[in-house]
């Protein structure tokens, strides 16, 4: 995998963005795969930028989120449609049609992951994959122990990402327990994957998923098989990998 260390959260979104615009005039109906939470908002600012003042052009792509709450309504401002409406759609001109999103509240939950694999093959699979990572070295919600081949499916989320996310909902008791996710499975039949990973509390999980093992214990750390992975991290997020890398 290839890492490349920024000197600033804006750097690495500007980094993230050379490469998300280079893909999208490449293949002007390519095939998004998304994140939400605190990391990819500068990511999101910079390509509504470029849309409004240079033309990057979303009307033929198509993109798939890769994970949501289950039991949040998209309207509840805590869930990731209405995060991903407020922090790129509405201000781009992508069709909403063609964004994907879980629908937390589908009567069978099981059934609505099933069909957002159908949808992922039919649109002929994601062609570049945004991701996060979460202090336990989860990707998307697929939490320590998550089988490398799962597909979307229900999880119960882990306590220490409970307490992570409980920053972004007024009451902690709030957070759901339970989310819709992409399955590692998923994410690794994904063409390219950027990880983007933020300030001191990544950088365990960093160093784990780059200089460790490759383990289920470790989800990000099933990268290191992919064929191609960039993930870009700020000094705060690589402070503990031990290897030289891109600057
Ligand atoms: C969000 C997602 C999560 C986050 C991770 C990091 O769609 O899949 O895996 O990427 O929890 O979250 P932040 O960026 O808030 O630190």
């Amino acid at each position: 995998m290839k890492v490349v260390i920024c000197s600033s959260y804006e750097e690495e979104s500007m980094k993230a963005v050379e490469i998300f615009a280079r893909r999208m005039r490449e293949k002007p109906n390519i095939v998004l795969g998304l994140a939400t939470g605190g990391t990819p908002v500068g990511t999101y600012k910079e390509l509504i930028r470029l849309h409004k003042e240079e033309g990057l052009d979303f009307s033929q792509a198509t993109t798939f989120n890769l994970d949501e709450y289950a039991g949040l309504s998209p309207s509840h401002p805590q869930s990731y449609r209405y995060f991903m409406d407020k922090n790129l759609f509405d201000e781009i001109n992508i069709k909403k049609e063609n964004t994907h999103i879980l629908s937390g509240l589908a009567e069978d939950l099981e059934a609505e992951c099933a069909s957002f694999e159908e949808r992922i093959a039919s649109a002929g699979g994601i062609d570049l994959q945004l991701l996060g990572i979460g202090s336990n070295g989860h990707i998307a919600f697929n939490e320590p122990g998550t089988a490398r081949n799962s597909r979307t499916h229900v999880v119960d989320l882990a306590e220490s990402t409970i307490r992570d996310n409980a920053r972004f909902f007024d009451d902690p008791s709030e957070v759901p327990r339970q989310a819709l996710t992409m399955g590692i499975g998923t994410i690794m039949e994904a063409r390219e994957i950027v990880l983007l990973a933020s300030g001191g509390g990544k950088a365990r999980a960093i160093a784990n998923s780059v200089e460790g093992p490759v383990t289920e214990e470790v989800p990000a750390s099933i990268l290191q098989d992919h064929a191609c992975v960039t993930f870009i991290v700020d000094k705060e997020g690589a402070s503990l990998l031990k290897g030289n890398y891109q600057t």
